[in-house]
């Protein structure tokens, strides 16, 4: 076989047999199949596509290219959760203690944040001393025990797609569904859960911008999950405007707490609410999401996945304390205004340029080396629909000793994300459709 003639063969639209994918992605993980030529082949897929066929071989190639989890050591059927990337989305931090404390095992395994998007292991580790390395005895213990653990992904799972993924990253080939699709299930199959809830963000700040894309996306996981034996349900949800007000790794554990309280955002409880049911679901501990809904809403008003979140932190080294007392989490030393420049109704909060300010201030990082300051982010004050008047506050900037250029660049990147409108602007949808296996029901 030569790369070569699997690249024609792409380039030509025919379909690759599951040999020639393996062959590819095998030879790529070893070397042996240079930059270019896989660079080649990726850019073949982006205009050709692939069939379902392919895009599950690829995911199945790219799983085993790595270390494969085996989770049968931990009781229960276990129901892993991913999102395709948002900004201010604390889902994660809100969903594992209130799925466990339904009873749903949560292992699960995060990554770190890079450039405007945030990573769940730099939000839990602005909580003092919170451990994200466990070994697989411990972290298999602590889920048996608590309930729930969240913690790093192995350096080693599905290698081939982190080769590939910056590869496609400087080749213009990210957004193509199947090389998406193939690039998520890769890990979440690596990751070894039972079944799988995918929240598919759409809207300007995510990958997918339009909802006909989104949902093809969905279904191409779907179909993956589906024929691997792991059942899969697709959310979409909106990322038109960032997810809650807090865009920072301490702000985003506080909001993800009061969430936990019952007393955080609107969207953020919404959105959580409708992934967890799902989860149940999937894990046998409710017959429908309707179901799963009103066992959540009581786990939620008598405290007890605040008190999960709580013996996680504790079992995880965090200091309890601050997430009792939220002000003992790490706060920045000053706080920047941003008003409205004009009149008017609040009609886009642009994702993006939101996830890049809060990372100009030191939240995320500009390259993977870069260090974190958990105290700094942003709060978005008003959102989509809100009405406001020249110079009332609509966000705010919570910033330690930077550099005054980086302050003023994301001081700058926030006022531009805010889009005022003259008329009032309709309600936004926060969920558009679900997607399993049975096919696509639409809410708008
Ligand atoms: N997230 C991934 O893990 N892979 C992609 O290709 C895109 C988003």
């Amino acid at each position: 076989m030569r790369a070569v003639d699997i690249i024609q063969k792409k380039r030509d639209g025919q379909e690759l047999s599951t040999e020639e994918i393996s062959y590819l992605i095998q030879g790529y993980s070893r070397g042996d199949i240079p930059d270019y030529q896989m660079s080649a082949w990726a850019m073949a897929v982006f205009f050709q596509g692939m069939t379902a066929k392919e895009t599950g071989d690829l995911t199945m190639a790219m799983a085993k290219s790595g270390d494969q989890v085996d989770l049968s050591p931990i009781a229960g059927i276990k129901v892993d959760k991913h999102s395709t990337g948002g900004v201010g989305d604390k889902t994660t931090i809100v969903l594992a203690p209130l799925v466990a404390a339904a009873g749903v095992p949560v292992a699960k395994m995060s990554g770190r944040g890079l450039g405007h998007t945030g990573g769940t292991l730099d939000k839990l580790e602005s909580i003092s001393g919170f451990q994200i390395e466990l070994d697989q005895e411990q972290f298999f213990k602590q889920v048996n025990e608590v309930g729930a653990a969240v913690i790093g992904q192995s350096g080693n799972m599905a290698p081939a797609d982190k080769k590939l993924y910056a590869l496609r990253d400087v080749t213009a080939t990210v957004n193509a569904i199947p090389l998406i699709a193939s690039s998520v299930m890769s890990k979440k199959i690596a990751a070894g859960a039972d079944a799988i809830v995918l929240d598919v963000k759409t809207g300007s700040g995510a990958f997918m911008k339009t909802l006909d894309d989104s949902i093809k996306l969905a279904e191409a996981m779907v179909d993956i999950g589906t024929h691997v034996g792991r059942e899969t349900v697709a959310v979409i949800s909106d990322m038109d405007q960032p997810l809650g007000h807090g865009i920072g790794n301490a702000l985003e554990i506080k909001e993800a707490v009061e969430t936990l309280q019952g007393n955080g955002p609107e969207d953020l409880e919404e959105v959580s609410l409708f992934l967890a049911s799902h989860m149940l679901v999937l894990g046998g501990k409710a017959e429908s999401v309707e179901e799963a809904r009103e066992k959540l809403r009581d786990i939620l008003s008598q405290g007890l996945a605040f008190d999960k979140l709580k013996q996680m932190v504790k079992a995880q080294q965090g200091d309890v304390g601050q997430i009792e007392d939220l002000s003992l989490l790490p706060t920045a030393k000053r706080t920047i205004e941003v008003k409205a420049p004009t009149d008017g109704y609040v009609a886009g909060i642009e994702a993006e340029a939101i996830g890049i300010s809060a990372m100009l201030l030191g939240a995320g990082r500009e390259t993977t080396d870069s260090v974190i300051d958990h105290a700094v982010g942003v709060t978005l004050v008003k959102k989509v629909g809100d009405q406001v008047k020249a110079g009332e506050v609509i966000a705010m900037l919570h910033a330690n000793d930077g550099s005054d250029s980086k302050l003023q660049e994301a001081e700058q990147k926030l006022q531009q994300a805010y889009k005022i409108s003259e008329a009032p602007v309709p309600e936004q949808p926060l969920i558009y459709a679900l997607v399993t296996k049975d096919g696509v029901q639409r809410f708008v």
